[in-house]
């Protein structure tokens, strides 16, 4: 039987999934569909209720994104995004207009008049903006919910209608109550049962990869970090041994990285192939300076190398992929989102060796991975590892890579590190690790004048990667850290600590 969902109408916005996702976490089942889909279509799914997302457009710009209109009379409850708000308040006769003032990041909701949105959430709470356009006039029917600062049309309704708008993303953790006003939405707005969950997600996908995959192989490059190993482990226990893995060794990972994750990977009872291939990548990387230079010379070499060991296995006929959405929002995957970095997957493999794609994690988010991985048994140590990129410590040097840059930042980041596990804070923060960078700075040491290189530490807390703070590390861990960094790694005689959150930095440097 079909699940009633809730369903998500995509107006580009880099949120939608995660929209999503939140809505699934609540236990009710929900699907994205695009913002020109048919209303026919809609209505045949019998939503519990209609989420308009965010998106980059204006309302009233020539070809703006705009559902068909008849969506207001279906008598199925609204609730507008950011974007959202101002699609529903354009077509019901108010007005938006650009705004003085652009509003990004924290700002402080205010309840003006009591509702079931608002049920368990306090008068005055944080919430997270981002927007240029604004809401001027409401259109008949609606009144005012709440107000923040810059926003006098923070929330509105028409409660009659149950057609609901947000100026604010509370998809994303900084809005503190976003959880709440969602699940009030989801389940006081619009009366939803409770449909879905996790263990759900791993039987259907089992059941599609054995159906997909049949009797052919499938071969996975595998990282050791948490979305590759739990899509093996997934795949693993649907096809068996028809799953062939590779671990590659690119030369630009971690002080004892190699050997860890031979180990985990082994453990877990995964078919294996380790390749050191070291040289080759740190000879090609010679003299490149540029970011997505260096992304792109990993990504072909990685692809390079990978199809020489992979053609030795006959009959494959999938490359198997922990593909996570932010890294299809990211890459520009999805229609109508700015691409930002090149995101180094084994891209261009697939088409090379005449492969197709198994991502069976392409709609989630890495909690929801880690979540997967925990059911399917996975070590906690393992689901824990914070997210290390493709490229590795080559997009964490900055500049030219070679390799004593490589041994000093291997032993910084492997000190810090170190610190944050022994002080109980690795699991608590979303990813830590240091960077190095191409200057020089004087210090002084033991009466001695010196010129040596800058390690930045960085520390962010997520849920997603999409959207990060810096973590509030204590003085005195950090004196800790800087201490023994300076003192154990030669070639280095300054530490700073990045305090920048994403956006507007990202969360690598490069
Ligand atoms: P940014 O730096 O874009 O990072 O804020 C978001 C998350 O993605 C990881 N990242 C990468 N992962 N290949 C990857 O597989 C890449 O090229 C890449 N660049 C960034 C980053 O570590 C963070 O978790």
């Amino acid at each position: 039987m079909r699940k009633r969902p809730i369903i998500v109408v995509n107006f580009g916005s880099q949120y939608v999934q995660l929209i999503a996702r939140r809505i699934r976490e609540l236990g009710v089942y929900s699907e994205i569909v695009h913002w020109d889909t048919p209303l026919e279509e809609i209505k045949e799914r019998e939503p519990y209720g209609i989420i308009f997302s965010g998106g980059p457009a204006s309302v009233y710009a020539e070809g703006a994104p705009l559902p068909d209109p008849r969506i207001y009379e279906l008598g199925i409850p609204i609730l507008g995004i950011c974007y959202g708000l101002q699609v529903i308040t354009h077509q019901l006769g108010g007005k938006v207009a650009r705004s003085e003032k652009q509003e990004y990041g924290r700002a402080r909701l205010r309840i003006v008049k009591e509702d079931v949105i608002f049920e368990g959430i306090p008068k005055e709470s944080d919430v997270w903006m981002s927007h240029a356009d604004k809401v001027v006039e409401l259109p008949e029917g609606f009144e005012v919910l709440a107000v923040s600062e810059n926003s006098p049309y923070a929330v509105i309704a028409n409660r009659e209608k149950k057609i609901y708008g947000f100026q604010f993303h509370p998809e994303v953790t900084h809005t503190v109550y976003g959880r709440e006003m969602l699940a009030n939405f989801v389940y006081g707005v619009c009366k939803a049962e409770r449909n879905w969950e996790m263990g759900d997600f791993i039987k259907e996908k089992i059941e599609e990869i054995r159906k997909t995959v049949g009797n052919a192989k499938v071969i996975a490059a595998l990282s050791g970090g948490v979305d590759s190993t739990v899509a093996a482990v997934l795949t693993h226990r649907a096809i068996g041994d028809k799953l062939h893995c590779f671990f590659i060794d690119h030369g630009l990972l971690r002080l004892g990285e190699r050997e860890e994750v031979e180990r985990n990977l082994r453990a877990l009872g995964l078919p294996l192939t380790v390749v050191d291939a070291s040289k080759l990548f740190l000879e090609r990387l010679k003299g490149v300076e540029d970011p997505e230079e260096k992304r792109k010379i990993i990504g072909r070499t990685f692809i390079e190398v990978f199809e020489k060991e992979a053609k030795k296995i006959e009959g494959a006929e999938y490359l198997l992929q922990g593909t996570l959405y932010p890294d299809v929002v990211e890459s520009a995957g999805i229609k109508g989102s700015a691409k930002i970095k090149t995101h180094h997957n084994v891209g261009g493999l697939p088409e090379r060796m005449n492969l197709k794609l198994l991502e069976p994690f392409r709609e989630l988010f890495k909690d929801e991975v880690r979540q997967i991985g925990r059911l399917l048994g996975i070590p906690e140590e393992i689901l824990k590892r914070h997210p290390f990129p493709g490229p590795g410590l080559a997009i964490r040097i900055i500049g030219e890579v070679n390799e004593r840059d490589l041994e000093i930042l291997r032993k910084a980041d492997y000190i810090f590190i170190e610190e944050l596990k022994k002080e109980g804070l690795y699991d608590r923060i979303w990813q830590a690790f240091a960077v190095l960078l191409p200057v020089k700075s004087v210090g002084v040491m033991g009466d001695v004048r010196t010129y040596e290189k800058v390690i930045a530490l960085r520390a962010v807390e997520s849920v997603d990667g999409m959207t990060a703070d810096w973590y509030r590390l204590p003085y005195d861990f950090l004196d800790r850290v800087m201490r023994r960094i300076i003192n154990e790694v030669e070639g280095v005689n300054r530490v700073v600590y990045d305090v920048s959150s994403k956006p507007p930095s990202t969360i690598e440097w490069e």
